[in-house]
């Protein structure tokens, strides 16, 4: 009997194993049958923009987290496929932070070429996932919105690639139900445009907070403030941003701050992260992990310990984003195709988790981060037939990326690297970031 494979979630990580499966059989092994379940009626995850924010139109909570203008944070020579480059996919190089409906263009070819929409079934939910120990196989059961019907099925491997940038984490703080403003969570944001000559608040001093921020400033919020729980972002942000510590209270239009200080304010952006969640496991399947770079329970950052037939993708915090889920895909491929074996010993799957977080807790460095990550990236395509790449020319961008921030925050987006997938060079885009307004792919594209 073949095999059934369940995936669950066509984002970047479902769709780099749908990739992987294909890959395989392209070159002429016998795969299992591959079943993805989206509830979304179209692939890309996180990237597949909406503009709606709370529900979707089946009444589950929107998983976009995107919002307009986005354009990517890091370089995209860090997450090049390395079988499926920009180069290949546009017909030629191009500049190395695209917006997003660019970076949906090159998500789509790949797996466009790949041949493998049908292995897809859309506007598909998973409810609930079981494991059955006599039958030693899962059983999945899944809503299907467009005919409105629940039913189950039975597989021997579950994937869980359903992401973890979506759920928010909404602290409260003395005076927010009382306040006169908006107070969104980075997940719901979705227009800067709204913020427009607003003097706007946000809370976290991570990439949220400074991307949002970002935007707000470039398109016309009056003054931007961030407040930090831990550390300040420490960038040399433009006169009309400043960096306060953590809020104390809201009273009327004004935030106190932990210094003593006020500041008038119209609106609050709640850049306060986000949960692995997972409503549809129960206590023996779930999950349970900070955003870190060692996930808790994944022996090789992907397979459960709790029960090794059922892998995770992508729950790692990430510097490396589809070239480590490839990665990881690929790898999760070759155990079930019975190509990589998985130890016997559950204490043995634990120990490779707890050397992982034992090396991920020597150092809080930055550079120590990425190269940790890199590693990581390294160790999985090692022993698969992924493409093999310069993931140190990869780390190496990142750091440059680092020191572009560092020097010009407003203007590290105008830098260009060189891929290291095909060597080329990026053009500069030929309008600084600043001034881009329109971030639709034909204004990216043109030269
Ligand atoms: C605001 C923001 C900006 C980002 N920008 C960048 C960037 O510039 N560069 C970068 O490399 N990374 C970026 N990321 C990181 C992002 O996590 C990855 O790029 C990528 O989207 C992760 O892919 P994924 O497939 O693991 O998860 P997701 O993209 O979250 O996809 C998960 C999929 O699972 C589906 N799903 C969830 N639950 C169910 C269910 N119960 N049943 C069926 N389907 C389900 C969802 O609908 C979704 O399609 C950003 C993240 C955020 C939040
Ligand atoms: N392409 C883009 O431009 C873009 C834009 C945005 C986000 N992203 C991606 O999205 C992902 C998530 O980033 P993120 O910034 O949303 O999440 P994050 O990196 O997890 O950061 C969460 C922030 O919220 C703070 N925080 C948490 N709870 C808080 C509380 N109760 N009160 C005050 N502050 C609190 C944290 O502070 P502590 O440090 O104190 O914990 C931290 O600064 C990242 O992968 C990022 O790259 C990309």
């Amino acid at each position: 009997m073949t095999k059934r494979v369940a995936i669950i979630g066509a984002g970047p990580s479902g769709l780099a194993q749908l990739r992987a499966f294909q890959s395989a059989a392209q070159k002429g092994a016998e795969i299992p049958e591959v079943v993805c379940f989206e509830k979304q009626s179209d692939w890309g995850g996180l990237w597949n923009y909406t503009w709606r924010t709370g529900v979707d139109e089946n009444g589950e909570p929107v998983h976009c987290s995107m919002y307009r203008y986005l354009w990517t944070n890091g370089p995209k020579e860090g997450l090049e496929f390395a079988d499926y480059s920009f180069e290949e996919h546009f017909g030629k190089q191009i500049a190395s932070y695209p917006p997003r409906a660019v970076m949906v263009d090159y998500i789509e070819g790949r797996v466009n070429k790949a041949g493998v929409r049908d292995w897809i079934r859309f506007n598909s939910v998973i409810r609930f996932v079981e494991y059955d120990a006599d039958a030693d196989d899962f059983t999945v059961t899944v809503h299907d919105m467009e005919k409105d019907h629940v039913y189950k099925e039975r597989f021997d491997h579950v994937i869980v690639a359903s992401g973890h940038f979506s759920s928010p984490n909404v602290p409260e703080y003395p005076g927010f139900a009382d306040f006169h403003g908006r107070i969104v969570h980075a997940h719901d944001f979705r227009d800067a445009r709204e913020f427009e000559g607003q003097d706007v608040l946000l809370l976290g001093s991570s990439y949220s907070a400074e991307d949002i921020g970002s935007q707000c400033w470039k398109y016309g919020a009056k003054t931007v403030t961030t407040s930090y729980r831990s550390a300040p972002m420490g960038f040399k942000w433009p006169d009309n941003w400043e960096e306060k510590p953590a809020l104390v209270k809201v009273e009327d239009k004004t935030a106190h701050f932990a210094d003593g200080s006020t500041k008038k304010i119209d609106a609050i952006i709640l850049c306060t992260g986000y949960k692995h969640y997972f409503p549809f496991l129960p206590d023996d399947l779930r999950l349970k992990t900070k955003n870190r770079l060692a996930t808790a329970d994944l022996y090789k950052g992907v397979v459960y310990v709790h029960n090794p037939k059922m892998f995770y993708l992508g729950m790692q915090d990430q510097w490396f984003t589809f070239n480590m889920f490839d990665a990881q895909a690929w790898y999760v491929r070759d155990i079930i195709m019975g190509r990589i074996e998985v130890p016997a010993d559950k204490q043995v799957l634990m120990a490779d988790v707890s050397e992982r977080e034992t090396r991920e807790e020597v150092s809080d460095d930055v550079k120590y981060a990425i190269k940790y990550q890199g590693a990581y990236v390294k160790e999985l395509i090692a022993d698969t037939d992924y493409p093999s790449f310069d993931v140190d020319g990869a780390c190496e961008a990142f750091f440059e990326w680092k020191h572009h921030k560092a020097d010009d925050i407003m203007a590290f987006r105008n830098h260009s690297y060189k891929s290291v997938i095909t060597g080329t060079m990026a053009e500069p885009h030929h309008t600084p970031w600043k001034d881009a307004l329109d971030d639709s792919m034909e204004a990216y594209l043109r030269a």
